[in-house]
């Protein structure tokens, strides 16, 4: 296997000591899905704010975070131009300045709740935020370049590199949405210079559209004449655009890319295993809704009897690719269980379905969400179920060294996959760089299969 000088000096400080907690395991009060690349989800709490704080925002990468030196970056842009550019930081920083408020979110939230279930980060519903992000039109720079006749894509490339042999993670948008005045090349979020997890010093903010072409790190914008064919593009971050058989494989050339995010909402309080309300005592059912770029949140209906009867929610201005945020206040008569959900409309009659489509990478999960809370007579302290903790078992031979090295065990650990589906990842990892002996490869696949079994 080769592996890169960075990705060398990164395993020599790889833990190497598993972790079994899956889900379980915090930074801050961050729900972590990876440590090594850095995949963290924003607990449920987060939806409180209307503007996600970055210690909060969610963070999804493909490669290790790295470290960029301002000195030497510049951002290229190539490709089909009149006039080929390099810019330094400063003269990015000359351009008029925009500020906008808007959702990212990763195309795969909500993966973690799908069945059946398939590979990927197990994202349920934190894989979102809502910053507000401060740069410069992308337009205005592609205008500085002159886009020349018969330009039809944008291809983002950021300064991550791969692991192993795994593809570099590029992606791109088509001109439209390049040229729309609310793409941007943002270097701050929340006022503050862009933190390396997030992009330092510039990453694209394609409001409305899923995470997948917010690319970090940006330092070349290639104006292309034709659609890319890199793995990124041509087989994942691909949706079927209609129902699929659940469990089926879909030909990636029958799929199109991800785009607009849907209609969605989430209830952030009460929450399931939260505090306990009281009868007879008011409480405010609070939450967040967001649209992507085809039409804008219209209204949210909340149901505090299991979908019965939908009442209309107080909707707070928000912005147009904002959080929206959302309240109802309620005084509960019964004691018991109460089941809370919430659902959103958008402008052009798109609503969040109550059950979801199936499709083959598990993206645009937009059910309504149902919390169930309880009720108490007096405050009462609810008792959680404490989360069975196994003994870890031993681990099969020749698995630390192949599947233990550029990540732990996290990432295994989330993930609800059968024999075959194993198998299948356990081959991709090969042909990434995971050097798993033939004689190894059975127990290593029996250990997979027998501890993290699809449901
Ligand atoms: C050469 C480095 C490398 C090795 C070795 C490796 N992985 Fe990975 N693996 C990655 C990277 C990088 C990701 C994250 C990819 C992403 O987020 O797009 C990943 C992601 C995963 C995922 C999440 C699902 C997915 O496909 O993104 C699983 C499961 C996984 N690896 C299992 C394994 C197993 C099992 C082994 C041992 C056979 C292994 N890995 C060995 C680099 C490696």
């Amino acid at each position: 296997m080769k592996l890169s000088r960075r990705a060398l000096m990164g395993l020599a400080a790889a833990p190497l000591v598993s972790s079994f907690a899956a889900g379980q395991a915090k930074r801050g009060d961050m729900i972590v899905l990876s440590r090594r690349p850095e995949d963290y989800e924003m607990p449920l709490e987060g939806f409180l704010d209307e503007i996600t704080p970055i210690d909060r925002f969610f963070v999804r990468s493909h490669h290790y975070t790295p470290r960029v030196d301002l000195k030497e970056w510049r951002l290229e842009i190539g490709g089909a131009v009149a006039k080929p550019l390099k810019l330094t930081f400063g003269e990015i920083r000359r351009l008029p300045r925009v500020d906008l408020a808007a959702v990212l979110e990763c195309a795969g939230n909500g993966r973690g709740l799908y069945e059946p279930s398939m590979p990927g980060l197990q994202w349920k519903y934190g894989g979102v935020g809502n910053a507000q992000w401060t740069g410069v039109r992308l337009a205005d720079v592609l205008k500085l370049a002159g886009v020349r006749e018969g330009a039809i894509e944008v291809l983002f490339d950021g300064c991550d590199e791969p692991v192993g042999s795994m593809p570099k993670f590029q992606r791109g948008v088509p001109l439209a949405k390049a040229m729309d005045p609310n793409t941007l090349l943002a270097y701050e979020m929340n006022g503050k210079p862009l933190p390396a997890s997030h992009g330092y010093p510039l990453r694209v903010v394609a409001a409305g559209w899923a995470g997948d072409c917010w690319m970090k790190w940006l330092r070349h914008v290639e104006v292309r004449t034709a659609e890319f064919d890199g793995f990124f593009m041509k087989t994942a971050y691909r949706h079927p655009g209609k129902a699929v058989p659940p469990g089926t494989a879909v030909d990636p050339a029958q799929m199109s890319p991800v785009t607009s995010l849907k209609v969605k909402s989430v209830v952030a309080a009460p929450r399931t295993g939260g505090p306990v309300l009281v009868a007879g005592k008011p409480t405010l059912i609070r939450g967040a809704a967001w649209a992507g770029d085809l039409a804008k949140v219209d209204r949210v209906e909340v149901s505090v009897d299991g979908g019965g009867s939908w009442i209309p929610a107080k909707l707070s201005p928000g912005s147009r690719f904002g959080f929206i945020p959302w309240s109802l206040a309620w005084t509960p008569r019964q004691t018991g269980g109460a089941k809370i959900s919430a659902r959103a409309y958008a402008a052009n009659g798109d609503a969040q379905p109550f059950a979801q489509e199936w499709n083959p990478s598990g993206y645009y999960w937009n059910v309504v969400h149902q919390v169930d809370a309880r009720v108490a007579a007096a405050p009462e302290m609810l008792t959680r179920e404490a989360a069975p903790q196994p003994g870890a078992p031993a681990l099969p031979d020749g698995y630390r060294g192949a599947c233990l090295t550029c990540h732990d065990e996290l990432m295994m650990s989330q993930q609800r996959l059968t024999r075959a589906q194993w198998e299948r990842e356990v081959d991709k990892m090969v042909r990434w760089g995971a050097n798993v002996k033939p004689e190894h490869r059975e127990g290593i696949l029996e250990y997979l299969a027998r501890r993290f079994p699809a449901r």
